[in-house]
């Protein structure tokens, strides 16, 4: 079995935007719930045990946690590589001083789109102008800088602007993700799925960026599984590289997780993250390829697509255990083409987090 390598610490889910794509759980979220700092160093130091290379501190915002320094400073004296997933809001060169001290390894700010109004308006909130300060700050202490945009109906005409705005912030990787249906992102999706045609002309330009500026800038770009009909190899297989620690120590396979019925989610203030890893339920329900059912099981695409995404099987076909509908081989597929061709008649309003 393998070990982990990196690890989602969901410090927080609270967040002051109101992104319409965001695949968090939806619902309020108080601050009592969440791990203290002290929980927190005792999951770093588990997770190094485990044989975690990389940590993600995520939210929400993981900015609104004052303790974040020492959170940074304790995983990078357990040898962690640690990155900050932030919107950038409560950012300020002090705070940032204090990240770069505590030894902050890597930055990735989102944003919304390239124009100010359009940004403020996609997040709720006027926050554009902050977030390239944020990502300004970040490249003059000299740690490397993602950008990443979740791209839907409303910014994804926008890619060339976004590609020209990462190259003037110096960023060094741009991350262009078409939204990802959990938590909001899913029940806003009629409003944010992008058309076939908006969907083409922005690989087409993503392609010809990549071809022109390799040597300036990284440009990831993350396809739409269900345009595609090709399902992703979600997490790189459950179980099998990353985990997800949530603000109240819940541990997940992916970010989606809990939400599929019958999980018996596991929680660090229970268990060694280590027996999580090996031996809970949870993180062998769909291990391997044993569990899989028909078409995947005699599939020569199994072993690299893993069958696709177990929470995307649930929330559309009500079964995590049937092959992802997004595969056109899918007994399910029918639903998605459905989805997608009662988007296109969707009105064009923008959503908010639920
Ligand atoms: Fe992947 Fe299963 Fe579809 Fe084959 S049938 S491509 S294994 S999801
Ligand atoms: Fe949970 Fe894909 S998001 S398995």
């Amino acid at each position: 079995m393998n070990r982990p390598l990196g690890m989602l610490a969901e410090l927080t889910y609270r967040c002051p935007l109101r992104c319409g794509y965001c695949s968090n759980p939806t619902g309020r979220h108080s601050r009592s719930s969440e791990l203290t700092t002290q929980q927190w160093c005792q999951v770093f130091e588990e997770a190094r045990e485990l044989g975690v290379l990389q940590v993600y501190f995520s939210g929400g915002e993981p900015l609104l946690r004052r303790d974040l320094p020492g959170l940074v400073a304790h995983a990078r004296r357990l040898g962690l590589y640690t990155s900050l997933i932030t919107g950038g809001q409560g950012m300020s060169a002090d705070r940032l001083a204090d990240l770069v001290a505590s030894g902050l390894d890597h930055v990735q700010i989102s944003l919304q789109d390239a124009d100010a109004p359009i940004a403020d308006a996609i997040a709720g909130r006027a926050v554009h102008r902050h977030k390239l300060t944020a990502a300004r700050l970040v490249k003059e202490v000299g740690l490397p800088l993602t950008l990443n945009v979740v791209l839907h109906r409303a910014n994804i005409g926008h890619t060339r602007d976004l590609i020209d705005l990462a190259l003037r912030l110096r960023a060094d990787r741009l991350e262009l993700a078409n939204a990802q249906y959990y938590g909001s992102a899913l029940l806003n999706l009629p409003a944010l799925v992008p058309s076939r045609a908006q969907l083409d002309a922005a690989e087409t330009l993503v392609q010809e960026a990549r071809d022109t500026l390799a040597h300036r800038l990284e440009i990831v770009y993350v396809r739409s599984d269900l345009h595609d009909a090709v399902p992703k190899p979600c997490m790189h297989g459950w179980g099998s590289r990353q985990l997800t620690v949530t603000p109240s120590g819940d541990v997940l396979p992916c970010p989606a997780a809990a939400r599929i019925p019958g999980l018996d989610v596991p929680n660090v203030r229970q268990a060694a993250l280590a027996d999580i890893w090996f031996h809970s339920a949870a993180f062998n329900r769909f291990r391997g390829t044993a569990w899989m059912p028909e078409p995947c099981r005699s599939c020569p695409l199994k072993e690299d697509d893993h069958g696709g995404c177990r929470c995307q099987a649930f929330q559309l076909a009500g079964d995590p255990a049937a092959t992802d509908p997004a595969c056109r081989l899918s007994p399910h597929h029918a639903l998605v083409r459905t989805l997608l061709q009662d988007a296109e008649s969707a009105p064009d309003t923008l959503p908010y987090r639920a």
